[in-house]
C-alpha cells in the first residue's frame, strides 16, 4: 500500500526534509583530513539535540538497533558504516547518510564527499561520483505522475551502466513519510514500464548505490556495514522527493539555488 500525502502533510515533510538537508550539509562541513568518523557522529548528535523544538528530530540512533546518529561509509563501504575511531585521510570518499523525523515525518538524504576536495580524487573515483550523482539527477528529473516506478529504476541502471559502473542490487530506495521505510521499494535497476504507477502525493527516497567495480556486496560481522566484495570504492547519493503535478519536488535540498550544482564535489 503506497500512501499519498495531503498538502498539509507535504508541508510537514518540507520542514523535516529541510532540517535533514541542513544537518547533512553541516556534517559534510566537518569532513577534513585527520577527523574521525566518530567525531562526525558526535557533531551530528549535538546538532540533533538542539534542533527545532529540541524534542522530535531523532536521527538514525536506535533505528532497528542502529548505534549512531548517522551512517558514515568510507571508500569500499556502501551503506550503514558505523562511525568510530577511523581517521579520515585525504582522497578518501565518505558517504554521509542523514535521516530523521520531525513532528511525525521523516526526511532521508545522502551524499558522498571527498576528503581534501575534488583535487584529491583519482580519475576513476571522479567518474564513479559523477555517474552516481548524475543517475540520481536523471531519475529525479524524470519523475512525474503517470510514469511507472520501474521507469525511474531503469533510468538509474542505464546511467550507471553507460558510465562503466555497477548498481548495488541488495538495497533499494523506498517510500518515506510517517515511517522511514514505507512502500514501495525503489530498486536502482529493472525493466521499464512495470509495476506501480507514480501518483501525485507520493513521497520517495531515491538513492542510487553504485560500485566502481563489480556489483556484489557483503555485510561485515558488525551486522551493519555493507562493503563492496571486490573492495573497490562505492558511492551513494540520495534525495527525498515528493511527486507533484508537474514533477518531483526535492524535500531535502542540499543546495538551495541549484540542486544539481557541482558544488558537492567541493565537500
Ligand atoms: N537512511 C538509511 C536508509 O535509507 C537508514 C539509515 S538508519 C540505519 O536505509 F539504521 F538503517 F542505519
Ligand atoms: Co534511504
Amino acid at each position: 500500500m503506497i500512501e499519498l500525502r495531503s498538502p498539509a502533510d507535504l508541508d510537514k515533510m518540507r520542514v523535516a526534509g529541510r532540517m535533514m538537508a541542513d544537518l547533512l550539509n553541516a556534517c559534510c562541513g566537518q569532513i577534513r583530513p585527520g577527523v574521525t568518523t566518530g567525531e562526525i557522529d558526535a557533531f551530528c548528535r549535538e546538532r540533533l539535540r538542539t534542533f527545532g523544538d529540541g524534542t522530535a528530530a531523532s536521527g538514525s540512533l536506535g533505528y532497528m538497533g542502529y548505534p549512531a546518529a548517522l551512517c558514515v561509509s568510507v571508500n569500499e563501504e556502501v551503506i550503514h558504516g558505523i562511525p568510530g575511531a577511523r581517521v579520515l585521510q585525504r582522497g578518501d570518499i565518505v558517504s554521509l547518510d542523514v535521516c530523521g523525523s520531525y513532528h511525525g515525518f521523516f526526511g532521508d538524504n545522502t551524499r558522498t564527499v571527498v576528503v581534501g576536495g575534488a583535487e584529491a580524487l583519482t580519475a576513476d573515483v571522479r567518474r564513479l561520483l559523477r555517474v552516481t550523482r548524475r543517475s540520481l539527477e536523471l531519475a529525479v528529473r524524470a519523475i512525474r505522475p503517470g510514469i511507472h516506478l520501474s521507469d525511474v529504476s531503469h533510468l538509474v541502471e542505464k546511467t550507471v551502466v553507460e558510465g562503466g559502473c555497477s548498481v548495488v542490487r541488495e538495497f533499494t530506495g523506498h517510500g518515506v513519510g510517517r515511517r522511514l521505510h514505507e512502500d514501495p521499494p525503489v530498486p536502482n535497476y529493472g525493466k521499464p514500464g512495470r509495476g506501480a504507477i507514480l501518483h501525485e502525493g507520493m513521497t520517495l527516497a531515491i538513492e542510487p548505490m553504485v560500485n566502481l567495480g563489480k556489483a556484489a556486496v557483503r555485510t561485515l560481522p558488525d551486522g551493519w556495514t555493507v562493503v563492496s566484495r571486490d573492495g573497490l570504492p562505492t558511492a551513494h547519493f540520495e534525495y527525498t522527493v515528493a511527486v507533484l503535478k508537474d514533477g518531483a519536488e526535492i524535500l531535502t535540498p542540499w543546495f538551495e539555488q541549484d540542486p544539481w550544482s557541482d558544488d558537492w564535489m567541493a565537500g
